[in-house]
């Protein structure tokens, strides 16, 4: 915990609030549900969020219908997020209906587009409360001006400090995240990140520490360092390499550290080495390469040739033993060509990924390239994507026949019962590997020898430390 002599006054305030609303509401046995969509970044906002409203004196609800307090944190990185949002809401109304001390609130990075957002507020009167990625360490306070039954709309343009010490209410389980940084400079010109997550601002080395070290203390035996490009941290003259190093050296009790989400044309030799020498980095990058073609990875602003990714994935390859490297690819930006098309899949080829998140290119308001000529129309982008999609589908699997007889340590997170039952867990280079076991190994690292493999899974049996 943190020691109330640390505590700036602006977060002293917080607490105070939420005392306030403690003392009012604690007794009453209120729940709150929150659905959360898009990336980490939402998903920790979203336990940050829990975490104020538990220290509220509210509980988590089991389902939308039990609850008291209902938040969605949205996502706006690509299209059809819009309609399902404001469909999701429209459902609420019923739910208010019948519970009229029902709180309904909306936020997260579509909430940070105002147009979108007042739209939303100007259309579903019942909707208490609305606000932007820059207000959570504002919640306390919207949230006791809603139980005086004000109706707010906050959506500022001011990221505004980076304010530490808010109670994190974590999802359980054995992997958790923490922020390193937040916001994003790099304005890929179909990205909307950039405008709804202002500026990069990285947090303090001995906080993210800190952190680090409660979580561990708490019993998480891995956690994900998180950041839009965490290759672009830097405080004072603390870089990423550098922040890696000093976290896996302070916190040696906690088995197991990722990071994401990698930028290419910042992966510097400082951070493979890093990785090659700290044993409890996990020896996974997802390093999002986007398009294998250089005139659309210029029209995309990504700042590196086909060529430059090519000789990290080399260097990577060389000098990590074991690395597995996974991705994101957009197909269909405006004006790509056949040829342009091919060049991703080639590249495709080329790299063996052990897995990809691949994406149809969807316009969005206000950046660059939903202005530019030469969209390509949907069917196009479909087909490309499918059989993008089936080069994956091959590829995938053949990069997992050097695993036959393959040791190694996973953590493990649970039991498959899709079929005869099956522990399941991933190796530090994130390939997840399926083995017979009792579930009592939940949670912990086992050794397991590989002995086939299925897509992009793995298949296994456990062997005693004795044989290792
Ligand atoms: N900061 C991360 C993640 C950004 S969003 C990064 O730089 O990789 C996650 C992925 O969504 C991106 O990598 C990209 O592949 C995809 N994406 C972003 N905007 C998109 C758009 N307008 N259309 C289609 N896919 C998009
Ligand atoms: Fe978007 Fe590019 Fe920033 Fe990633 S690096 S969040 S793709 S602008
Ligand atoms: Fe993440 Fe979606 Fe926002 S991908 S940063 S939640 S726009």
């Amino acid at each position: 915990m943190y020691s109330n002599e640390n505590f700036s006054p602006e977060l002293s305030e917080c607490y105070k609030i939420m005392e306030r609303i403690r003392g009012r509401i604690g007794g009453l046995g209120l729940k709150y549900f929150i659905e959360t969509y898009g990336c980490q970044m939402n998903e920790h906002d979203s336990e940050k969020i829990a975490g104020m409203l538990e220290n509220c004196g509210y509980s988590k609800a089991e389902s939308k219908q039990d609850a008291d307090f209902i938040l969605f944190n949205t996502c706006c990185v690509r299209e059809h997020a819009e309609k399902r949002t404001f469909g999701n809401v429209g459902f609420i109304k019923e739910l208010k209906q019948q519970n009229p001390r029902l709180l309904l609130a909306v936020c997260g990075c579509m909430m940070q587009q105002k147009e979108v957002a007042k739209r939303l507020y100007d259309r579903f009167p019942f909707v208490d409360l609305i606000f932007g990625t820059h207000e959570l360490k504002n919640f306390p306070d919207m949230l006791e001006k809603l139980l005086d039954e004000q109706r707010l709309f906050r959506v500022s343009d001011s990221e505004g400090e980076v304010i530490e010490g808010l109670p994190v209410k974590r999802n359980p389980g054995f992997s958790t995240f923490v922020n390193i940084m937040y916001g994003c400079n790099n304005f890929c010109t179909y990205c909307i990140v950039p405008y709804v997550r202002g500026r990069e601002r990285s947090r303090k080395p001995e906080d993210i520490i800190e952190e680090v070290r409660r979580v561990a203390l708490d019993g998480y035996t891995e956690v994900t360092l998180l950041g839009q490009n965490v290759n672009s941290y830097r405080y004072g003259d603390v870089d990423f390499p550098k922040l890696l190093r000093m976290v896996h050296d302070s916190v040696s009790e906690l088995p197991r550290i990722r990071f994401m989400t990698s930028h290419p044309k910042d992966l510097s030799d400082g951070l493979i080495e890093a990785m090659a020498e700290l044993p409890r980095v996990c020896k996974h990058i997802h390093l999002p390469v986007q398009s294998g073609s250089d005139r659309i990875l210029k029209l995309m602003n990504r700042r590196y040739t086909r060529e430059k990714y090519l000789q990290l994935i080399d260097k990577l390859r060389e000098k990590v033993p074991n690395v597995e490297i996974t991705t994101d690819i957009i197909v269909g930006f405006p004006s790509e060509t056949e040829e342009d098309y091919e060049a991703t899949c080639e590249l495709v080829k080329k790299v063996g990924y052990s897995n990809a998140y691949t994406f149809a290119y969807s316009p969005r308001e206000g950046t660059v390239a939903a202005k530019m000529d030469e969209q390509i129309p949907e069917d196009i982008k479909k087909l490309r994507l499918n059989k993008l999609n089936a080069v994956l589908a091959e590829t995938i699997p053949a990069n997992n026949e050097k695993y036959i007889g393959f040791e190694g340590e996973i953590l493990v997170e649970g039991v498959d019962r899709r079929g005869e039952p099956l522990l399941f867990g991933k190796l530090s280079n994130f390939k997840m590997v399926y083995v017979e076991g009792s579930e009592e190994l939940i949670g912990s690292l086992v050794r397991v020898k590989v002995d086939g493999y299925r897509f992009n899974s793995l298949f296994g049996h456990i062997i005693r430390e004795t044989e290792a």
